[in-house]
């Protein structure tokens, strides 16, 4: 194969290089586009062509299923690893040994304490204000409460910033759950695990001990795994492109977190329950709502199916299905919802509409029902989501602020007017 594209504009060729990854991905190089042709730039709306890095963090092949992190399949690591040396794997790039995981889990502890004033921000708050809003508004308000700048010239200073989101953001994640559920805001246990200092955060009542369920502690390692990282996704380009500005972690975690909250992405897993919700009550008929998503004229469209990258069964989805089996099963409960779901799933995937568009449930798709049998409010699950995937934000920050990427800045086509002379008021 050559190594390089040829463009021809106006009868002038131009050659561009082609850079190969190391899963053989080919892209042709533009940077140097607009200077050798006079200012021709590129239209790609929702960049579904364009590549904004090179990154060495996730790797995933829409078109046959595969997702690994840093060279790992998520399916062994599901299987095998734990959230936090996932974690520890992501941002730094290698699996850790004993030492290493029992250093990082420790000084994540460290700094597991929040300013008791960032209460009296969450107190303003309406118990009815989303889940999302206040995570997002909690985590930008961490900057003014650590406001030293990180100085992305040394490591030590952007470890130390790691390590203290790391250390905060579970408890924002369970006092955001607590204040809308009324109860009062705790800590959790330095003697515990990452995950189950979650759980116990999220779950103690102030009148009962806290019983640890292994089960529970399973079930939530695998999913928080499952959504830790996803390559150059909306949120994740988010945390990227603030990052890029010199902004701090803290502040590009925030702004991810607000990308994240919406139905096209990770607030998916709420719609996809309020969705099964909502078929039950209207009588379970799944063969109206295929119809529904199929009419070009309904705006309803089947929530946790389709993805941009996989055009093929997101391996997520495999293991979450399983995992939605088992979790219900060892926990006891039956959920209608859970039929409803694989009915839909059946009937999508022999339906032309569907295979067409090579339409395949995506992560979000069962998720929502693992995590209301687990007795995670429904509004909580996109928090869920966030809780799982800030080490892969904090991966892809720390890598674009390593490699010294410029501030992202695209450009555009402009549609507008052309110059107009301005017309005084009495005149329009
Ligand atoms: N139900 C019905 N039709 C769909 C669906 C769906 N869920 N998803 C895509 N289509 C159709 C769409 O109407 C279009 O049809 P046509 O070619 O006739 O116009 C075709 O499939 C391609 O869809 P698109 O919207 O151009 O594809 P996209 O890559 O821009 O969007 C998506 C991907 C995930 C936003 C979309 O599939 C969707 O809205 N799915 C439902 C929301 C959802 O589950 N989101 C979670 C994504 S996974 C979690 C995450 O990473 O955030």
């Amino acid at each position: 194969m050559s190594d390089k594209a040829t463009l021809e504009i106006n009868g002038q060729k131009h050659e561009f290089p082609l850079i190969t990854g190391t899963e053989n991905e080919v892209a042709i190089d533009i940077k140097t586009l607009r200077g050798v042709t006079g200012g021709v730039t590129t239209i790609d709306p929702g960049y579904k062509n364009t590549g904004s890095c090179e990154s060495a963090i996730t790797f995933l092949n829409g078109e046959k299923g595969i997702l690994r992190y840093r060279g790992y399949s998520i399916e062994d690591l599901a299987e095998k690893a734990d959230f936090l040396e996932v974690a520890y794997l992501l941002i730094f790039g290698e699996l850790p040994t004993q030492e290493q995981l029992d250093k990082f889990h420790s000084d994540i502890k460290k700094h597991s304490v929040v300013d008791d004033d960032v209460k009296k921000i969450l107190d303003a708050f309406p118990k009815s204000a989303h889940p999302m809003g206040v995570l997002a508004s909690l985590t930008s308000a961490l900057t003014a409460f650590n406001p030293s700048s990180v100085n992305v010239e040394s490591e030590e200073d952007m470890y130390n910033a790691i390590v203290r989101i790391l250390g905060k953001f579970p408890v924002l994640v369970a006092w955001t759950m607590r204040k809308k559920q009324g109860l009062p805001l705790n800590y959790g246990s330095e003697d515990l695990g990452y995950v189950e200092n979650i759980l116990k955060m999220m779950f103690e009542k102030p009148n009962k001990e806290y019983q640890q369920s292994e089960i529970l502690v399973n079930a939530l390692d695998k999913l928080l795994i499952l959504h830790a990282d996803h390559e150059q996704n909306c949120s994740t380009s988010t945390v990227r492109i603030v990052g890029s500005s010199h902004a701090g972690l803290f502040a590009s975690l925030s702004a991810g977190i607000s990308a994240l909250w919406g139905p096209l992405h990770g607030g998916a897993n709420q719609a996809v329950l309020e969705m099964l919700e909502g078929i039950k009550e209207d009588g379970g008929d799944t063969k109206k709502y295929m119809g529904k998503a199929k009419d070009k004229e309904d705006p309803f469209r089947l929530m946790g199916f389709g993805h941009r990258v996989y055009k093929n069964f997101d391996p997520r989805a495999r293991i979450i299905k399983k995992s939605a089996d088992e979790v219900l099963g060892d926990l006891g409960v039956e959920d209608p919802i859970l039929d409803i779901a694989k009915g839909l799933e059946k009937e999508a995937l022999e339906d032309d509409y569907f295979v067409k568009r090579k339409l395949y449930p995506n992560v979000d798709f069962y998720s929502g029902i693992i995590y209301r049998a687990m007795g995670i409010p429904v509004e909580m699950f996109t928090v869920m989501f966030a809780l799982g995937r800030l080490p892969g934000w904090i991966a892809q920050w720390r890598e674009m602020r390593m490699r010294k990427e410029p501030i992202g800045r695209p450009r555009q086509v402009y549609i507008g007017e052309n110059h107009r002379d301005f017309k005084t008021i009495e005149n329009r």
